[in-house]
């Protein structure tokens, strides 16, 4: 065991774990965050996905050790149900959301791709979305909304 300190959404977080074990596990088990789900466990969903430093990666693959020192962005920290980030109030105004199991990937994929290129084109967001996996088939929605974003940021 060894105590991993790290950022999670803007607060001081440390746990007494060990350092090999999944990132996840320490946001859902040790921090009692829900946003990050369990998928496949192997890096072929998305469903675990957060910011690492503001770069998404999977949580399920990521030892906490990788996470020491640096800042995680959960789903939870992106906007709440009172303040949704713009991105999360184009879902809902889309109705692009479903069960929602897949949504950490989908939102935190889809807002660093278009906020880095906004100019992106719907097959270029479609393509951005590659190796997420929405169970609810409700990718077109979702690319609409992404869209619209992406519209708004390219302003
Ligand atoms: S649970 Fe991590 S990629 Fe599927
Ligand atoms: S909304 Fe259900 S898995 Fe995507």
């Amino acid at each position: 065991m060894a105590e991993v300190k790290l950022t999670v959404n803007g607060k001081a977080a440390t746990a007494d774990v060990d350092p090999n074990m999944p990132l996840l596990n320490l946001l859902m088990e040790d921090l009692g965050l829900n946003g990050p789900k369990f998928g496949c466990g192997l890096s072929q969903c998305g469903a675990c996905t957060v910011l690492l430093d503001g770069e998404p990666i999977r949580s399920c693959v990521t030892p906490c050790s990788d996470a020491a020192g640096k800042k995680v962005t959960t789903i939870e920290g992106l906007g709440t149900t009172k303040t949704p980030h713009r991105l999360q109030q184009l879902f809902i105004e889309e109705q692009a959301v479903q069960c929602g199991y897949c949504i950490s990937g989908i939102l935190l994929y889809g807002k660093t791709y278009i906020d880095k290129n906004p100019r992106a084109s719907r097959e270029d967001i479609i393509q951005s979305l590659t190796g997420l996996i929405c169970r609810c088939h409700t990718h077109s929605r979702m690319v609409k909304a992404l869209e619209r974003y992406a519209q708004e940021v390219g302003k």
